[in-house]
């Protein structure tokens, strides 16, 4: 069978890739530290279980945007937890936030300004519409933000017609790079965006899980009318597999709303209605759901914090992370060492790891990065979720008192990775 050549360039999802190379390897029973997939291992709350046994019979066909009552919750629980006003028919839910990224993509007119490293897909989702994507290289000096300037000049660089309509992907928290904007940080970037006719889709997946004293801000709090948020619960919920997502419009874009429904309509038909009935319980916003949300987010921080630590102290590059559940290091510092090795690209070190070591990563070039920057995703959720969050539930104080003690008893898989890194950054050292 002839395959048409644009598809044959693509691979299955690195992310997703990863993960299977691990599951079978851990099958054939060998051991792996898996910090390359990034899945929230939290058990599913006991309230939407519940829900979701009871419309088992909600069998038939939802609108294609949603059901009302599901989209109404939505609307409330933005309002309730982020202060944000959107009304239910600016919202959307489909398969999961990703197909409503790639849709949204597939349906605005201009091309793609993309601050690198970035999500996995969105580079492949602007491929497959045949989107011109314009990359905004950061760097761990701006904690890998997008700055004004950058923005400013990635623009000028072009050679677009100003005035046209441009799209730009900004996700915060952010996966890879753990980091987020500050409000200010947020405030800085609207001039620029309002006067080059810039819309951003905002994908704010992991705006709950958001630690360190950091405090998720939406753009849409402060350039509401070009905004288009994307989130959902896979994250903060740990309910990926549920695959539900959501996309809130700003007000009077009935056009794009119609758009993007009938993609989803021609393609999807809509999200399963089961999900969506248990979701409306998913996005009740009482005190039991969020003290659940906030004690999953409470031992990602404590997690990626425990990693970042000893990165640190092994000598390892890396910015201290703001929320999410990563950490993008670097061994840019030690090339030359590495290139006696002929680890020269990130590939190579990811696939040395996993060869010598067993530890799973994903080399930073899956995200947008030079090939010879030296730098690793790393994901920081390889450890048992049900266990875990337990022991948290009995004990939080106690734990928090001394969060590595807590960590070295029941993230081993976690401990174990960080002593890898740790014994292959000191083996350069003495090369
Ligand atoms: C940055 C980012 N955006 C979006 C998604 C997609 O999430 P979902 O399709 O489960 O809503 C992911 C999942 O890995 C992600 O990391």
């Amino acid at each position: 069978m002839e395959i048409i050549p644009e598809i044959r360039r693509l691979r299955p999802s690195a992310t997703l890739a990863i993960n299977e190379l691990v599951v079978k390897k851990r099958k054939k029973g060998q051991k792996i530290y898996h910090m390359g997939f990034g899945e929230s291992p939290f058990p599913v709350h006991d309230r939407i279980k519940r829900a979701l046994c009871t419309h088992a019979d909600k069998k038939y066909y939802s609108p294609t945007q949603g059901f009302f009552a599901l989209r109404k919750q939505i609307s409330s629980f933005y309002k309730e937890v982020f202060n944000l006003e959107f009304k239910p028919k600016q919202v959307i839910v489909a398969l999961g936030s990703k197909s409503l990224i790639f849709h949204t993509i597939a349906a605005l007119d201009g091309p793609l300004l993309l601050p690198t490293p970035s999500w996995v897909s969105y580079q492949h989702q602007a491929y497959l519409v045949h989107k011109k994507v314009i990359y905004i290289e950061t760097s761990p000096e701006s904690s890998y933000l997008l700055t004004p300037s950058s923005l400013l000049s990635s623009i000028e660089k072009t050679t677009l017609d100003l005035s046209r309509q441009k799209l730009l992907l900004l996700n915060y928290p952010n996966n890879p790079t753990g980091q987020s904007y500050s409000k200010e940080q947020l405030k800085e970037l609207v001039p620029i965006l309002r006067k080059h006719n810039i819309i951003v889709i905002s994908d704010e997946i992991y705006s709950l899980i958001s630690y360190n004293n950091h405090e998720h801000h939406s753009l849409a709090e402060y350039y509401p009318e070009g905004t288009i948020i994307t989130g959902g619960f896979s994250k903060d919920r740990s309910l990926g597999g549920y695959r539900l997502g959501v996309l809130l419009l700003p007000k009077r874009n009935d056009d794009v709303k119609r758009s993007i429904l009938s993609i989803i309509s021609e393609i999807w038909s809509s999200a399963s209605s089961p999900i969506q009935y248990a979701a409306i319980d998913a996005y009740y916003p009482d005190e039991e759901l969020l003290a659940y949300i906030q004690i999953c987010t409470r031992i990602h921080g404590m997690m990626t914090n425990y990693v970042y630590n000893r990165l640190k102290e092994a000598g390892i590059s890396c910015v201290s992370p703001k929320g999410g559940f990563y950490l993008f290091p670097n061994w840019n510092d030690k090339k030359e060492l590495l290139k006696k090795m002929d680890l020269t690209t990130s590939k190579k070190l990811a696939k040395f790891l996993l060869k010598k070591y067993n530890l799973a990563s994903l080399p930073g070039s899956e995200f947008g990065m030079p090939k010879k920057n030296l730098c690793l995703r790393l994901s920081t959720v390889d450890y048992n979720g049900s266990l875990v969050l337990n022991e948290y539930k009995e004990r939080a104080s106690a734990i928090d008192k001394n969060p590595s003690e807590f960590v070295n008893e029941f993230a081993p898989n976690l401990v174990g990775a960080c002593d890898i890194l740790k014994e292959f950054t000191m083996s350069l050292n003495s090369e």
